[in-house]
């Protein structure tokens, strides 16, 4: 069965029916969520995004209507007319828990299978069944208020930017790689056989270009593509809300973010943050959490123990010492007790951040327990115990080893024992922090050069420039990040807008001339005619969604995202192309996987 509408109009939205709205004549579309068969009476609760209206059919009220209603299984999808009346017993819980209607007539518009997935709050299937039939995932109503936040959000950035004098400009997506440190996606050419456009990893130099134009303040919903792995907040397909503004310095950019994230937090969550939100410098996020994405809700920072070990037994420490790396400690609160157990996988989870060991001192009532007290004096341990403030009940770990192992082996213990102890448990803070003072480079062992730590067209710091060529790995660089919880929402910087500036980047990070021509050729050129100075930012909108729905996977906010592998179980995609097509395209397989 499966009937038209033949002219019926919907009256109503089911969640939006109130007392006010009794003795109406309503129509209602939807989806049955349930059905009760009473003998002389049936209800049906009817569904659709705004939420869930009782229906009631009776033989007293309309026959006919009530025959039809016996029908109905969960999820066909019906229309009904009928009278909003005061409910018989009301439902508390529902926001149209006291009215229901009285039924004069049913359509059955199309009848359902019954879903493999329950349709319902919360989930009680597997993430391959929810992405398979994905569409049914999302007519749950979680998945439905997750995406009418996504709405909400991304209409409040558009109306703030647009108040802000910003102007939204789409920018290609069959484009040129943009190095964003990820690997491209490839979409080969059929005009030009053997040449490939790229998907944008970020509309970068096409925004910087717009500056060049004198569009002086951009702004677009960007999807950017990157063949990364993935993660739970990393998908290959994302959206970034992306800006770009001329004739602007740091405080800036970072200003009218702070006011972007204000609104936004204020009317999709009614959630007050306050301005300014703090900063740190990158190397004191390094320094004190070990990461350039320090989630602030906690403190267990870390502590240079150097000094208070140097003179120590303990080889171990020494070697570090010797080999110009450091001692470096967490202390955790009411933590001594900690078994052996725990402590040894602590051990174990250091060492995939390649810290050779961890040591403890445990803080117990009856005196200090740890396997390096032999190697330290007295007041060797008091000075390590003040250095940390460790009192009676507490635990420290310290790892030694060459400063960057140490600093983010602890960081990312100080999140580990967060996690496992539960500190955050009933945290329901949004703690904000700018990063700043990135440094430009990062030094990549394996490609034995430096590489843009930010990308290549971010702005070194005045102070710094003198030694871009001399000592690259001392420049700090005019970009900043902005963290919240300990992650990272978005980031941006001030761009360079002068020819030999960039080439001159381009040479440190080991591009020959003609390599930099032939890949960014056309930037340079654009730079000849006038750039003004100018900065940007870009957040990864579908992150700031999940912080806004409470979710902490990212596929949840995204309506088609693809599995851990790139693969949507539901479309099948990637998928084989027809030979005429790869023909066409100049391309022949070597091997089938
Ligand atoms: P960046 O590479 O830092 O900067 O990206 C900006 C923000 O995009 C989000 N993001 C992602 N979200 C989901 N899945 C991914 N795979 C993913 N990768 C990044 C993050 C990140 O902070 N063009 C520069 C911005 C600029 O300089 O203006 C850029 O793309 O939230
Ligand atoms: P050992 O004397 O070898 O039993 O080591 C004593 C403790 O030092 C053990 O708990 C080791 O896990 C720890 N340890 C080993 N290497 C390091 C290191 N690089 N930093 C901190 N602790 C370490």
């Amino acid at each position: 069965m499966a009937e038209s509408l033949n002219g019926l109009k919907r009256t109503n939205m089911c969640g939006d029916l109130r007392e006010s709205h009794i003795s109406n004549i309503i129509t209602v579309m939807g989806w049955v969520q349930r059905k009760r068969n009473l003998g002389g009476l049936i209800f049906v609760d009817l569904r659709d995004r705004t939420g869930i209206l009782q229906l009631v059919f009776g033989e007293e009220i309309n026959k006919e209507a009530f025959l039809k209603a016996d029908l109905v299984k969960p999820e066909y999808c019906i229309a009904v007319t009928g009278e909003l009346v005061k409910r018989q017993s009301p439902n508390k819980k529902l926001p149209t828990g006291l009215v229901e209607v009285n039924s004069q007539n049913i359509k059955i518009l199309s009848e359902s299978e019954t879903p493999p997935i329950y349709i319902k709050e919360g989930l009680d299937a597997s993430e391959n069944v929810r992405l398979k039939y994905r569409y049914l995932d999302l007519r749950r109503p979680d998945m439905q208020k997750i995406f009418m936040i996504r709405h909400k959000t991304s209409k409040v950035v558009r109306d703030f930017l647009d108040e802000n004098g910003f102007l939204e400009i789409e920018t290609p997506i069959l484009t040129k790689s943009t190095p964003e440190g990820a690997r491209d996606y490839l979409v080969p050419s059929r005009n030009y056989p053997g040449k490939f456009y790229a998907l944008p990893q970020s509309p970068q130099l096409f925004k910087q270009l717009l500056m060049v134009s004198g569009y002086d303040k951009y702004f677009q919903m960007a999807r950017c593509f990157r063949d990364e792995d993935l993660r739970a907040n990393r998908q290959p397909e994302f959206t970034q809300i992306d800006m770009e503004m001329s004739f602007v310095e740091e405080e800036d950019v970072m200003a009218i973010n702070e006011a972007l994230i204000k609104k936004v937090f204020k009317e999709v969550i009614n959630e007050d943050v306050v301005l300014p939100i703090k900063r740190i410098l990158y190397k004191d996020a390094l320094e004190k959490y070990g990461s350039d994405k320090p989630d602030l809700r906690f403190k267990m920072e870390i502590n240079n123990i150097t000094n208070e070990v140097k003179d120590c037994e303990f080889v171990v420490f020494k070697s570090a010492i010797d080999n110009g790396g450091s001692v470096r400690a967490i202390k955790v609160d009411n933590a001594a007790d900690m078994g052996r157990k725990k402590l040894d996988k602590l051990g174990e989870f250091v060492k995939t951040y390649k810290a050779r060991g961890l040591a403890y001192i445990a803080c117990k009532e009856g005196g200090i327990k740890s396997p390096i007290a032999k190697f330290l004096s007295e007041t060797q341990m008091q000075s390590i115990l003040n250095k940390v403030d460790a009192k009676t009940g507490d635990l420290v770990l310290i790892v030694a080893d060459k400063d960057n192992i140490a600093l983010h082996a602890l960081g990312a213990l100080r999140l580990q024992v967060a996690k496992e102890l539960e500190i955050l448990k009933d945290n329901k803070e949004f703690n904000f922090v700018w990063v700043t003072q990135f440094p430009l480079f990062d030094y990549s062992e394996e490609e034995n050069r430096y590489i843009a730590a930010h990308h290549p067209f971010t702005m070194p710091m005045d102070e710094d420039l003198k030694y871009l060529e001399s000592d690259p790995g001392r420049v700090r660089a005019k970009a900043y990040d902005i963290v919240l919880n300990g992650e990272e929402l978005g980031g941006g910087s001030i761009r360079i807008h002068n020819s030999e500036l960039q080439e001159t980047m381009f040479k440190v990070l080991g591009f020959t001339r003609e390599k930099a021509w032939a890949r960014f050729g056309f930037l340079l050129e654009a730079f000849k005619f006038g750039p003004p100075p100018h900065g940007g930012l870009a957040f990864g909108l579908d992150r700031m969604i999940m912080f806004l729905a409470g979710t902490d996977n990212i596929k949840d906010v995204i309506a088609f995202p693809k599995n851990q592998n790139a693969y949507c179980p539901m479309s099948e995609a990637p998928n084989m192309v027809d030979d005429k097509q790869l023909k066409e395209l100049g391309i022949s397989k070597t091997e089938e996987k």
